[in-house]
């Protein structure tokens, strides 16, 4: 068989061709085996030929079969390298992630307002010298009431519509959701030597007929001094320095008497009108009066002194109680009370 120069080019077009629409490894393999292979390949063929030729043409004929040869096999390898490109490209294609994307915030929760309004409470008294500590809430009417100077008659009693816990001992009630944190007095003087200097934060709970000011549950602070020589002035120092670290440094109080049981002499402590400052008639704050009462306070009573076991008449102390929704109320002037304990996140978001 004799192969002229004209006719590799038509050979390598028809290969290139043949190449050309090969388009997954198995043509290509079909394709090289077709050209290339080596026992019956079309290209091996014509080499294997190249002796057959006649003298004259032989070198030419055996050039250019080699140069079809390599031209060949170059094209295979441009063709497997181009069909790794495609595969690597349909891959990160497919598999794409975009880095650049921002993040996805996750939402941050918050301290509850009247959480916030209790640590700043008990972190004002902190300063002070006073020790956070926490009694129970379930409470004996013992701890809530008698030991308090309530007793079973007291009007304070009916006040205060108890929720009792509905367990009999000696056929009577004696354990209830504590009304108020004064239990508390008893509780931390029964376990501890004087100086003392405590806050009692905790929820308490009353049967009331909930409206703007008035809740079932609410959270106090109740405050306790007891030492050698504690005066009024010294709960009225106190006092003063928690309502302007609170309310603002020029702020103003004013003790008003007060009955409660657990002290005498009882005062009730307001501050000066922050929002009107005095000059609103109409200012629903303070109702016009300039001042808005914000806890109830005294001197503890000497027999509860003595009834913890101290001397009464080397003791004495200084007891004050707030309400921590009335304080939150107040620094952000909310309007309703029960906003606090309705969960919607429009409201608690806002603090
Ligand atoms: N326990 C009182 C109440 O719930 C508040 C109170 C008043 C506490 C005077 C005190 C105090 O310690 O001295 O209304």
């Amino acid at each position: 068989m004799t192969t002229s120069a004209p006719s590799f080019r038509a050979l390598k077009d028809e290969a290139l061709q043949a190449l050309h629409s090969a388009n997954d490894d198995a043509a290509i393999e079909a394709w090289r085996i077709e050209w290339l292979g080596r026992q019956d390949g079309r290209i091996t063929a014509i080499l294997r030929s190249v002796r057959e030729q006649p003298q004259e043409v032989r070198a030419t004929f055996g050039a250019g079969a080699n140069e079809l040869k390599a031209a060949l096999e170059t094209a295979l390898e441009g063709k497997r390298e181009a069909l790794r490109r495609a595969a690597l490209q349909s891959l990160a294609t497919a598999e794409a992630l975009d880095v650049t994307l921002p993040g996805r915030k996750r939402p941050l929760g918050r301290l509850h307002p009247v959480t916030q309004t209790m640590r700043d409470c008990l972190a004002a008294f902190a300063e002070m010298g006073f020790r956070t500590v926490e009694g129970p809430e379930v409470e004996w009417a013992y701890y809530n009431f008698d030991a308090a100077r309530i007793p079973e008659d007291h009007p304070a009693r009916d006040m205060w519509d108890t929720i009792w816990v509905d367990t009999f001992i000696d056929g009577q009630r004696k354990m209830l959701l504590r009304t108020h944190t004064t239990p508390n007095q008893v509780r931390v003087m029964e376990r501890s030597e004087p100086p003392i200097r405590v806050v009692v934060p905790g929820k308490c709970y009353r049967q009331e007929a909930t409206d703007a000011t008035h809740e079932w549950m609410l959270t106090q602070i109740e405050g306790l001094a007891v030492d050698e020589g504690v005066r009024m002035s010294d709960l009225k120092g106190t006092l003063y320095g928690f309502a302007r670290r609170l309310f603002g440094n020029d702020r103003r109080i004013i003790f008003h008497h007060s009955y409660f049981p657990f002290v005498e002499p009882g005062v009730e402590m307001a501050i000066d009108c922050f929002i009107c400052r005095g000059a609103g008639a109409e200012c629903r704050t303070c109702h016009g009066t300039g001042w808005i009462e914000i806890l109830g306070a005294g001197m503890v009573h000497p027999e509860i002194i003595e009834n913890a076991g101290y001397d009464s008449s080397r003791y004495t102390g200084f007891a004050f109680g707030m309400g921590v929704e009335r304080v939150a109320l107040l620094r952000w002037g909310i309007e309703d009370i029960r906003h606090f304990y309705q969960n919607d996140l429009r409201f608690l978001s806002q603090f």
